[in-house]
C-alpha cells in the first residue's frame, strides 16, 4: 500500500496521466488500495459497458467516499439509492422530455447572443471565453428548469455555487468532515444555506401564485405531496450544480479544440450561416428541432470533444456485492472508478485516438460505429446515466455553432493547456483567446 500512496495522491490531483499509465501497464481493470479503501479502475470499453449493463442494485452511490453530499445534500437523486433514488429521479424527469427540451432551442440561441453581445462590438480583445460560456450556460440552465421566474437569480446562484464547486476539487484531507461552522467546509455550508433561502422564497411565491406551468421543475416538486422541503432544496441544488459546471467545462474544451483548427472553425461557421440565418444578434423564434438536427457538423464536434475531454474523467460508485467485470472479481465494498477518459481514448476502438477529428464519426463502418457507440460514455450509461445528457448536448451544439458564426478567435500559440479538476475536468487557465466580433 505504501508504494501505491504517491500514485493515489497523484491520481486524485492530476488523474489523467496516472490513468493512462495504469491502463497501459495493467490492462482494462486495475485494483488499487486495500481494506476499506479498496478501489478498482475500470477503463476498457467492454468492461465499462459491462458495468452499465448490471442492475443498479449492484452498486451504491450513497457510499463512504461520496463527498458530494456536503454540497448537494442527502436527499438529492445523485446521492441516493434504491426506491428513494428511483422516486427522486422520476420526480424531475418531466423537465428532460425531448418535446420540452426542443422548446428551449430559441432561448438557448438568445442566451448565446446575449453572451456574445456583452463583448466589445469593435476591435480585437483578450477574453476568457470560459467565463463567458459559463455565465451563458448558467442563464440557460436556470431558465430551462424554472422558466423566467428565477432568471433574475441566475448570477447569484452561480456565485453561491462557486465555493462549493472549488471545495469539491480540494484534496480529500482538506474536505475532512466536521460539524463546526468555520473553515472552508463551514463557508460551503453557509453558501448552501443562502442558496436554499433563495429557493425557499421561490417556493413561497409558487405556493401563493402557482403558474400552472408543468415544465417548471420547482412548481412540479412543490405540488408533489410525496416530496418534502429538504428534498426540493437538495434536488434544485443538484440540477443547477450538475447542470452548468460540467457543460461549461465541455464548452471550454470544445473552444480549444476548434479554436486551434481554422478549418474546423470555418466549417462550423459555414454550417451555422446556412442553418441559423443572419449572424447578427436577434430573435430565434423560428428555431426548432429541425434546426438542431441540421447542425450535423457541430454535433460531430461535440461528440469528438466529449470523447477526448469528458467532464468526468473517472466516476465513482461502490460495489454493493461481489461482481464480475470482464473476468475480474470486484469484491463488495470496493470503490469502482469507471473512466470515460480511458474508454474514449482506447486505441482498439478509436483510430489515432489523441487526434481531434470530428470527421471520424461519418467515416465508420457499421461494426466500427457499434464499437464507438459502446466506448463513447461521457454521460455514463444504464439506468444511472446522466439525466441531463440531451440538454447538455443540445446546449453545446447550439452554442458552438453560434459562437463560431459570430466570433473570430485566435488561440494562444502555446496551444491546448493541460487539464485541471478532479470532479469536473476543464482546461487549466480557462480559454484566454483573442476575440473579434464578426460584423
Ligand atoms: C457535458 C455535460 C455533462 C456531462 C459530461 C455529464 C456527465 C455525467 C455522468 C458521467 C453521470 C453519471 C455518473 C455515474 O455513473 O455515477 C452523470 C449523472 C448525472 N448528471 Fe450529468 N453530465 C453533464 C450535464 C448534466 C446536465 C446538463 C444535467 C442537468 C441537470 C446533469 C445532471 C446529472 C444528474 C442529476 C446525474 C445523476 C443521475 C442519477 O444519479 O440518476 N448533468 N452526469
Amino acid at each position: 500500500m505504501h508504494r501505491q500512496l504517491p500514485l493515489l495522491v497523484k491520481m486524485f490531483s492530476d488523474p489523467q496521466p496516472v490513468l493512462d499509465r495504469l491502463r497501459a501497464e495493467y490492462g482494462p481493470v486495475v485494483g488499487l488500495g486495500f481494506g476499506p479503501a479498496k478501489m478498482a479502475i475500470v477503463g476498457g470499453p467492454r468492461e465499462v459497458h459491462g458495468l452499465f449493463g448490471r442492475p443498479v442494485e449492484d452498486f451504491r452511490w450513497n457510499h463512504k467516499f461520496n463527498a458530494l453530499a456536503v454540497v448537494v445534500g442527502k436527499q438529492s437523486m445523485i446521492t441516493s439509492d434504491g426506491d428513494d433514488w428511483a422516486r427522486r429521479r422520476a420526480s424531475v424527469q418531466s423537465a428532460f422530455s425531448r418535446r420540452r427540451l426542443n422548446g428551449w432551442i430559441p432561448m438557448i440561441l438568445e442566451q448565446a447572443d446575449a453572451a456574445i453581445d456583452t463583448l466589445p462590438a469593435h476591435g480585437t480583445h483578450d477574453v476568457d471565453l470560459y467565463r463567458v460560456g459559463r455565465a451563458a450556460i448558467l442563464e440557460i440552465v436556470v431558465r430551462a428548469f424554472f422558466g423566467e421566474s428565477m432568471a433574475d437569480r441566475a448570477t447569484t446562484f452561480g456565485e453561491l455555487m462557486q465555493r462549493p464547486q472549488d471545495y469539491l476539487e480540494l484534496p480529500a484531507w482538506k474536505q475532512f468532515p466536521h460539524p463546526f461552522p468555520f473553515g472552508e467546509r463551514g463557508r460551503v455550508k453557509a453558501d448552501r444555506r443562502a442558496f436554499d433561502e433563495l429557493v425557499r422564497h421561490a417556493i413561497a411565491s409558487i405556493r401563493a401564485n402557482p403558474s400552472g406551468d408543468p415544465g417548471d421543475v420547482l412548481e412540479v416538486l412543490v405540488h408533489d405531496d410525496s416530496v418534502g422541503e429538504q428534498e426540493i432544496l437538495d434536488q434544485v441544488n443538484t440540477l443547477v450544480g450538475a447542470g452548468f459546471d460540467t457543460t461549461a467545462a465541455s464548452l471550454s474544451w470544445m473552444l480549444w479544440c476548434c479554436g486551434l483548427e481554422p478549418d474546423v472553425w470555418a466549417a462550423l461557421r459555414a454550417e451555422a450561416d446556412d442553418v441559423l440565418g443572419a449572424p447578427g444578434g436577434g430573435h430565434h423564434d423560428g428555431a426548432d428541432h429541425t434546426t438542431l438536427n441540421r447542425l450535423e457538423f457541430a454535433d460531430r464536434v461535440v461528440r469528438e470533444t466529449l470523447r477526448l475531454h469528458p467532464a468526468g474523467v473517472i466516476s465513482p460508485r461502490e460495489a454493493a456485492r461481489d461482481i464480475d467485470v470482464g473476468g475480474h472479481t470486484i469484491t463488495k465494498g470496493t470503490l469502482v472508478l469507471w473512466s470515460a477518459h480511458l474508454s474514449g481514448r482506447d486505441p482498439a476502438v478509436w483510430n489515432d485516438p489523441l487526434r481531434f477529428d470530428p470527421a471520424r464519426f461519418e467515416e465508420m463502418t457499421g461494426d466500427q460505429q457499434a464499437a464507438a457507440d459502446a466506448a463513447w460514455v461521457p454521460f455514463g450509461g444504464g439506468r444511472r446515466n446522466c439525466i441531463g445528457f440531451a440538454l447538455a448536448k443540445m446546449e453545446l451544439t447550439l452554442l458552438i455553432a453560434r459562437l463560431a458564426q459570430r466570433l473570430d478567435v485566435a488561440a494562444p500559440a502555446s496551444g491546448k493547456p493541460g487539464p485541471v479538476g478532479m470532479v469536473v475536468n476543464r482546461p487549466r487557465g480557462g480559454v484566454p483567446f483573442q476575440v473579434t466580433r464578426r460584423t
